[in-house]
């Protein structure tokens, strides 16, 4: 699969991607799952990359679930540590590849190091134009709506909206994702057939692409196949085959 198979004028918008598999890569080899976390984030440079050079223009990742809190405690404190020190390594490298950060998520429950980092990254990249990067830190599906309904209810009782106003664009107005277009392809790795709470409003409309390939190992040629599926497809959004 090369990137001159690809047609250029179906490019996916907006890519989100569940980064699945880093355990049972370090569990095949016999190595703890540190290992395959520190190798999935050498997989993430090089999808970031490899999307930037795509031209998609968002990419959004799933990093930290709010369920993720339920793993043992020294996963969680490598996960944060890892986080941190790529945030660290990679801001250059953001700013040097015209790549705005954002994050999605309830990330004033990280620890106050990281939460103060990732608003500095998001702040010392925020004028880049070529490609958003979303990370999804404690993010639920779930939690958002939750979030949405109270400031929208909110607004309301404070009457600065109206209930006949609420509609289903004044909802995507207040997900954590307003800033984002509709996620066109969303890609889990690892053989897992779910969607773990990722994005539930958003991939309403999306196209699912699921391998078995393991986090670690997704390359830029596994993306290149997923945008590949993706442009065979007929997204027809209700409509009849004839309709479109
Ligand atoms: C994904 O890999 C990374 C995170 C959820 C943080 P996993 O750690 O879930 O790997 P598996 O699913 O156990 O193999
Ligand atoms: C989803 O993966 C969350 C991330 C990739 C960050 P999990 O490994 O946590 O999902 P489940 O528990 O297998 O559904
Ligand atoms: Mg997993």
């Amino acid at each position: 699969m090369d990137i001159k198979q690809l047609d250029n004028k179906k490019i996916p918008k907006h890519i989100a991607v569940i980064m699945d598999g880093n355990g049972r890569w370090a569990r095949k080899r016999g190595l703890k799952r540190e290992f395959g976390h520190r190798e999935g984030k050498k997989a993430v440079k090089k999808i970031v990359e490899a999307c930037a050079e795509l031209k998609i223009p968002n990419l959004t990742l799933f990093a930290f679930s709010t369920e993720n809190w339920k793993r043992p405690k020294l996963e969680i404190d490598f996960l944060m540590k890892l986080l941190f020190l790529s945030l660290k390594d990679e801001l250059n490298n953001l700013n040097k590849n015209n790549i705005k950060f954002n994050t999605i998520g309830f990330i004033e429950k990280l620890p106050k190091s990281i939460y103060n980092f990732l608003i500095k990254v998001k702040n010392d990249t925020k004028h880049n134009t070529r490609m958003n990067l979303t990370l999804a830190l404690n993010y639920g599906g779930r939690n958002e709506i939750v979030d949405v309904v109270k400031s929208i209810s909110d607004k309301v009782k404070n009457n600065i909206i109206s209930l006949k106003k609420i509609d289903e664009s004044l909802i995507n107005s207040h997900l954590y994702t307003s800033n984002l277009p509709e996620v066109d392809l969303l890609i889990r790795t690892s053989g897992e057939k779910r969607v773990s709470n990722f994005l539930l409003w958003q991939i309403a409309y999306s196209e699912l692409y699921f391998t078995k390939i393991l986090w670690p190992d997704f390359n830029k040629k596994d993306l290149l196949k997923a945008i590949s599926s993706f442009q065979k497809r007929e997204r027809r959004f209700g409509k009849t085959s004839e309709q479109i």
